[in-house]
């Protein structure tokens, strides 16, 4: 499908999504969240398709919302198509696994974008940071309430309040990152794993998203009891059936999605 922000292409069973705004150093715009939902829900619909990469350029993976675009809008220019709400939350709501590669700035929503996906692997060149207080706003995307999740409430209070950058390296410590990779690695290394991810059956990577999230929004007991369940249901799949049944045998698991 043609578009005009970002560029969406099939690497095996990997949707592959590379934001293309490069004089913007990708900064977000409408459009092109849009047009990243849109990848994003072909590649949910697309049954051959079982994980998603998000990346872009080697110098920024998002600079953060449009600057240029958001300068003059009112309050009710932004109340009222409740800006960052409905067009952000499809990334959010994806039920197979979205993989940030990122490498160069994630600032700002690109931070945040970088944050809405399951997981983020991050070029050594990647700095990560909040800087909308020097604008004179705050984070919208997600920033205050996913990074201290992430990297606990010091840490995400020094990134909001002083706008520092976060290198690659630091936010691996801190729990932001899950791999640091040499930057000219960086998508190979993100597809091969994203490649792994899809070769697993479809219904238990989403079950397994699905148990991981709801860590966030229940209390231990209620997401012990959720766990279990959605384990003992994955007992009606033909998959688990057949994942136990080739370690018995001593062969490669044949998943059929089922
Ligand atoms: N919006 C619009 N345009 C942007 C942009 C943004 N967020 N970030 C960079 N650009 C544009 C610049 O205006 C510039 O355009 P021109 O060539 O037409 O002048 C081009 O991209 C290259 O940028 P720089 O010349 O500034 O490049 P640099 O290498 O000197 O600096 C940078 C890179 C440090 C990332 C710097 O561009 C910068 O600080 N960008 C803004 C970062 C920011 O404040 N992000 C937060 C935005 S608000 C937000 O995201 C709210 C939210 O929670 C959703």
């Amino acid at each position: 499908m043609p578009y005009q922000f970002i560029i969406a292409d099939k690497h095996g069973k990997v949707g592959l999504i590379t934001l293309n705004r490069p004089q913007q150093l990708n900064a977000l715009c409408d459009a092109l969240i849009d047009e990243l939902g849109a990848a994003l829900a072909a590649f949910e619909a697309d049954e051959t398709v079982g994980s998603m990469v998000i990346t872009g350029s080697p110098k920024a993976f998002a600079a953060g919302a449009d600057i240029t675009a958001m300068k003059d809008w009112s309050y009710m220019d932004v109340y009222q198509p409740d800006y960052l709400g409905p067009n952000w939350a499809r990334i959010r709501n994806c039920r197979k696994p979205v993989i940030a590669a990122v490498a160069g700035y994630a600032l700002g929503g690109g931070c945040e974008l970088a944050m809405s996906c399951d997981m983020i692997f991050a070029a050594d060149t990647a700095k990560f940071g909040q800087p909308e207080i020097k604008l004179g706003v705050l984070p919208g995307a997600g920033g205050t309430q996913r990074l201290p999740r992430a990297i606990g409430k010091a840490k995400a209070m020094d990134m909001c309040l002083t706008a520092r950058m976060m290198d690659a390296k630091e936010a691996e410590q801190a729990g932001l990152v899950a791999r640091v990779i040499a930057a000219d690695q960086l998508i190979e290394e993100t597809l091969a794993a994203a490649e792994t991810i899809a070769g697993y059956s479809l219904p238990v990577i989403m079950m397994i998203k699905e148990a991981i999230n709801r860590a966030y929004e229940m209390p231990l007991g209620e997401g012990l009891l959720y766990e279990r369940r959605v384990f003992q249901a994955a007992f009606a799949l033909a998959d688990r059936k057949e994942g136990m049944a080739a370690f018995v045998e001593k062969r490669q698991p044949a998943f059929k999605n089922r």
